[in-house]
């Protein structure tokens, strides 16, 4: 094989809850994962030269509703980068050191999800290109020896690799698979700011909080395909550090909610915000409001996948 492409989903949290801190200064938590049907686009070209080349591109198609003229694009003035300090290039080099490969492969990164929004794209293209390596070199290693890679390279690398629905628990590396989720429309609404994760976390007073989502609950209602089961418990205790400190992520939840969503929650470490609706055309209405609210820089209408 000398060439193939790869899709990486971004994902949004249902439940996130934070147990302790431990003493490397990672959280125990436990979440509930779900991925959705956003997505960056990677393609992997065999070079006969060593080496790695990484080529970051943004795509400005029908997949957002905020491409329109006029609308800022805060994420243009915050690029991805495209050397050592992309994921996606350390993901390549890790497993091609380890394995020697003597060829060098050029990398192709399209971008759609946003960037530093608790979405965990950057992650996504790091276990996107994991699976690519192997696959492209021929590595033979299972998901599990990519697991046990990826969670070097980022905490929910091992949940991407996996992807779809799931409990992860520990620092994000214990995975259960659960069944999909119940079926609905998502809006989901990325603030003209990014927020790094490793801040948000540093806020977190864990041993102070005084509400704990349900994540048990959580697991299973979706188990019984119950959605008002799943709204009932939608929590994530990093709201409690993020939204003092970026206001319009709570401003965000309140139109979502004066808009009529049936549940609405920021996603990992914020700024992120995503909506629950159980028809398409509310969704539509909704993303169109917030949009017009100007709360948002890039409004997703989309669907758990
Ligand atoms: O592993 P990753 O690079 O994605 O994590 C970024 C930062 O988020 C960590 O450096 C840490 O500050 C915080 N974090 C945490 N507990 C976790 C996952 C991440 O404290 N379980």
């Amino acid at each position: 094989m000398d060439q193939l492409a790869r899709k990486a989903y971004a994902k949004i949290n249902l439940g996130l809850d934070a147990l302790r801190k431990r003493a490397d200064g990672y959280h125990e938590l436990a979440m509930v994962m779900q991925t959705v049907d956003i997505c960056d686009e990677l393609t992997f070209v065999v070079k006969e030269t060593p080496g790695i080349e990484l080529y970051v591109e943004w795509s400005k198609d029908g997949w957002t509703l905020t491409s329109s003229d006029g609308f800022p694009r805060e994420d243009e003035a915050q690029p991805v980068p495209s050397d050592q300090k992309n994921l996606v290039w350390l993901a390549a080099e890790l497993l091609m050191d380890e394995f020697e490969v003597k060829k060098g492969v050029k990398i192709t990164l399209k971008k759609r999800i946003p960037v530093a929004a608790g979405m965990a794209g950057g992650s996504s293209d790091c276990a996107a290109t994991l699976h690519g390596i192997n696959e492209l070199f021929g590595l033979g290693l299972s998901l599990k020896e990519l697991q046990n890679r990826g969670v070097k390279l980022g905490a929910d690398v091992p949940y991407c690799l996996l992807g779809g629905t799931a409990l992860a628990e520990g620092i994000g590396e214990i995975l259960t698979p659960l069944p999909p989720m119940p079926k609905c429309h998502l809006v989901v609404a990325k603030p003209a700011v990014g927020v790094p994760t490793p801040f948000v976390f540093k806020q977190l007073r864990v041993n102070e909080l005084e509400v704990h989502p349900d994540i048990a609950g959580m697991c299973a209602a979706i188990r019984d395909n119950d959605l008002d089961g799943v709204i009932s418990r939608l929590g994530n205790v990093l709201e409690t550090a993020a939204i003092p400190h970026f206001p319009v992520v709570g401003e965000l939840k309140e139109e979502f909610k004066e808009l009529g969503a049936d549940g609405v929650l920021m996603s990992g470490s914020g700024p992120t915000v995503f909506a629950i609706f159980k028809t398409e055309k509310q969704a539509r209405e909704a993303a169109d409001e917030v949009k017009k609210a100007g709360l948002a820089a890039q409004i997703f209408v989309t669907k758990p996948v």
